[in-house]
């Protein structure tokens, strides 16, 4: 009977233990869901399908993990690790095929998704761009194009009516630097350009875009926003990747000027862009009205990239690990992200994205838990309000197909889910913190 008791106290305890914290794990539709017939119209798809095939091994997206079938079994993992969200993304392509064409079952289904976690006790965070679009947007002039910013603005306002009931926590892009830095500054990613005024355009389309949705949203759920004090995380933000870029050698005035004029583009000159509301028209502007154009930043941290004069990426430096895919991993490095983004921008945080490719879970675990410390430390003296590991479940890695794994659940070729280990140890870190509080 005692024992019962105290149980009670301890789980009375833990649920009233900072829970305006949010412990997620993130992933995106088209990495995760499978086409079926619903999203073959994307530039992604023809992407993996051209021939030769861009993609390691010639793997496709086609099945990726079947999310689309699959998402009970990842949330019941979800919620067994401990987690209170899980951030999933809407594939644009599938719920417009056609432009102002919306296919009404594809929405129900991501509705049955979005009931499924909530009834699994997670909340939902729904990115509504995740790198993918429409091939029907993209033959217009994409990002490009005049209309591009209302084109998005339609199909965005048409999903968040349509899921309104059922979440209250929004992405509008995930990472646009990186859409329109590999999409058009180096090329490797659809719509593969190489011209800096289609990547300047881009990104004003995408800033224009980011805002308006952020109106669409404060206006669709008024009551849903933080507020500067208020805590807990709620109402609409964007995630960009934040890394660390360091000169290779501190001292040569070269590389110094390369680190720094990397992490200013890469960085931070789309947040600057995004968050400026003179860029929107004068309605959008009355709705952003007293509240900013995001109610918080995303930071999407992976590792730190040692620069050297002429060439992007340097090697890692000699305490770092090196992950599958050559990134290299400084966990303390997300401390130093929180903070930059905080001193230039006064939002509420997240960690949007944090993890690595790591096949074996060989670093992953100390990686997690190093990590964890950096988010402690941050949180001292930071409004940090939700930490979002990358990724739930091993995925479709873009141009490296499935050779990268990055779950904490391992998928393989038979779709079999198996937590590994660094699973438990985000677990078990998120317990004691539960309990610390
Ligand atoms: C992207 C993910 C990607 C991850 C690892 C992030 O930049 O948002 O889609 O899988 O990095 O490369």
């Amino acid at each position: 009977m005692r024992a019962c008791y105290t149980q009670s106290v301890l789980v009375v305890l833990f649920l009233v233990a900072d829970p305006t914290f949010v412990w997620g794990a993130a992933a995106s539709a088209h990495q995760t869901e499978g086409l079926w017939g619903k999203g073959e119209a994307s530039d992604w798809h023809a992407f993996e399908h051209a021939s030769p095939s861009p993609i390691a091994n010639a793997e496709t997206a086609d099945v990726a993990v079947d999310f689309w079938h699959r998402y009970e079994e990842d949330f019941a993992i979800a919620r067994r690790l401990g987690l209170d969200s899980v951030r999933i993304s809407i594939a644009w392509e599938k719920v417009e095929p056609a432009p102002g064409v919306f296919d009404e079952e594809v929405i129900a289904h991501y509705r049955r998704i979005v009931v499924a976690m909530r009834a699994a006790g997670l909340r939902p965070m729904i990115a509504l761009h995740h790198f993918t679009h429409p091939s029907w947007f993209v033959a217009r002039g994409g990002w490009t194009a005049e209309g591009s910013a209302a084109w998005f603005f339609r199909y965005a306002a048409h999903v968040t009516f349509a899921l309104r009931d059922l979440c209250e926590l929004w992405i509008t892009f995930n990472e646009p630097s990186v859409l329109v830095n590999l999409g058009f500054v180096k090329g490797d990613y659809p719509p593969n350009a190489r011209s800096i005024p289609a990547a300047v355009q881009a990104s004003l389309n995408l800033a224009r875009a980011h805002q308006a949705v952020a109106a669409w949203i404060h206006r669709l759920q008024p009551e849903k926003g933080p507020g500067k004090n208020s805590r807990g995380l709620f109402g609409v933000g964007l995630v960009n990747s934040l890394q660390l870029y360091t000169p290779a050698r501190a001292w040569h005035p070269l590389d110094r000027l390369f680190a720094w004029t990397i992490d200013a583009l890469a960085n931070w000159s789309y947040l600057h862009l995004a968050l400026r509301t003179e860029l929107v028209g004068e309605d959008a502007r009355a709705i952003i009205g007293a509240r900013t154009a995001s109610d918080w930043i995303g930071v999407n941290y992976y590792g730190r990239f040692n620069v050297r004069a002429g060439r992007v990426r340097g090697v890692c430096a000699p305490d770092d690990a090196v992950a599958d895919n050559g990134w290299c991993i400084y966990p303390d490095g997300l401390e130093t992200m929180l903070k930059e983004t905080a001193a230039r921008f006064s939002l509420p945080l997240i960690v949007g994205e944090n993890g690595l490719a790591d096949a074996a879970d060989r670093l992953r675990p100390e990686v997690i838990r190093r990590s964890l410390a950096a988010l402690d430390r941050s949180k001292q003296t930071l409004d940090v309000r939700g930490y979002y590991h990358w990724s739930l479940t091993d995925n479709f890695e873009w141009l490296h197909g499935y050779k990268y794994r990055f779950g904490l659940v391992s998928v393989g070729r038979d779709l079999q889910r198996w937590v590994r280990p660094s699973g438990e140890v985000y677990a078990e870190e998120i317990r004691k913190r539960r309990l610390s509080d």
